[in-house]
Formats: C-alpha cells, sequence, structure tokens
C-alpha cells in the first residue's frame, strides 16, 4: 500500500512536534528504582507535586520491517542526589535494530552499554547526531541546567526490553555530578553483569 508523506514541525524550546500519533510522559515516580539513593528519590516526590520528568512525542507508521518511527524526547533537568535526570533505558527487543538521536536543546548523554557490559558516553547538544549502533543499551541523562531536547528515529520494529537493565540491577556505571559541574562515571556496586549466554543471545540478527 502506497502511503502519503508526513512532516512533523518539532518544538525545539518546549520539546514535541506536529504530527505526532502518540505521546507519552513519566514523572518522578514512574522511574522508582533508578537512582542510588532512593531515600533522596523518595523525599522528592513527596515534597514535591510529583513533576513530569520527561515526554516522548511520536510518530508511529505502524510495525512494518523496514519502516521508521520518529519523535522527540524532552526531559526536565534535575537530579536525585549526586545523579542526573536520566530514562529508564532499554535494549531493543529486537537487539539488531539501531536508533538515531539529534540534539535540538541542552546538554545531554547517551549512556551505552554493550551485552558483555562494555559503557561508551556520547555527549549530545543542540545540532549533535548520535548513531546508537545494533545491540546497544542506552539511556539519555540531561548533564545540563535547561531542558533537553532530541529528535530520535528507529526502525518500526525494534520493540523496547525494559527489563534488560532491572535484570542486572542498573546499568554497570552510574553518572554522577562532581563538585566541578562536571560529570563522572561510577561502578554500580549492585551490577550483576550478564552472563556469556545471555551477552550471545542479544547478538543475533532479525530478518
Ligand atoms: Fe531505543
Amino acid at each position: 500500500m502506497l502511503r502519503e508523506p508526513v512532516t512533523s514541525v518539532v518544538d525545539a524550546i518546549a520539546g514535541g512536534m506536529s504530527g505526532n500519533t502518540g505521546r507519552y510522559e513519566k514523572r518522578l515516580s514512574d522511574l522508582t528504582g533508578l537512582y542510588a539513593d532512593a531515600d533522596a528519590h523518595e523525599a522528592l516526590v513527596r515534597s514535591t507535586s510529583d513533576p513530569v520528568v520527561y515526554d516522548v512525542e511520536d510518530f508511529k507508521p505502524g510495525t512494518h520491517s523496514g519502516d521508521l518511527i520518529y519523535g522527540v524526547t524532552r526531559m526536565n533537568p534535575g537530579r536525585i542526589g549526586r545523579e542526573y535526570f536520566l530514562t529508564r533505558g532499554h535494549i531493543h527487543a529486537k537487539a539488531d535494530r539501531p536508533e538515531i538521536y539529534y540534539g535540538q536543546k541542552g546538554r545531554g548523554l547517551m549512556q551505552l552499554e554493550s551485552p558483555e557490559g562494555e559503557t561508551r558516553i556520547v555527549e549530545i547538544g543542540p545540532q549533535t547526531i548520535c548513531y546508537v549502533p545494533p545491540f546497544w543499551i542506552h539511556r539519555s541523562i540531561n548533564v545540563g541546567a535547561e531542558d533537553l531536547v532530541m529528535v530520535f528515529a528507529y526502525p518500526s520494529d525494534s520493540g523496547q526490553d525494559y527489563g534488560i537493565i532491572e535484570n542486572s540491577n542498573g546499568m554497570r556505571h552510574r553518572v554522577y555530578a562532581t563538585d566541578t559541574g562536571g560529570w563522572e562515571l561510577v561502578e554500580n556496586t549492585a551490577y550483576t553483569p550478564r552472563s556469556s549466554e545471555i551477552a550471545r543471545g542479544l547478538m543475533k540478527t532479525y530478518a
């Protein structure tokens, strides 16, 4: 079936875009369990009105292999203890599917982890494109003082597996703010590496 073209206008300041078919948002309380300082997280949920921390507007043409989902994600600045606000993170259910992120506003990091537990950090600012290759777990982190807004696109049949991070008690590293206004990687002491059998199983390719 021949589809009609679609355009979306990105709001690089407020986030979001026109022409979207869907929208979702995550509140502070939705991010329970992500942070090393669980008490600080709980205290912040209780002392605030449980604000929206990030929202996503996307255009989904369907789930046909070879088709493309795209959208805009916007994330508040903020911290829980020394950790910045971040997304839950995932690997694609079809793990060989890649993704593109295109920075619009703010200062962010893409934290990537391979099935074997290697970490990569990519800095994303306005006009920066980050290519997330197949097979990498990925999460975005707002290390700036303003909203982080990014455009993204990924194959329609990618799917998302959020359990992969929970199953290993988080990602291998945490990103902490330093006293001098920068950030540093710290080992997550609760991290449980994936078995080599599971890691190998994730490296399969799909039709
Ligand atoms: Fe993704």
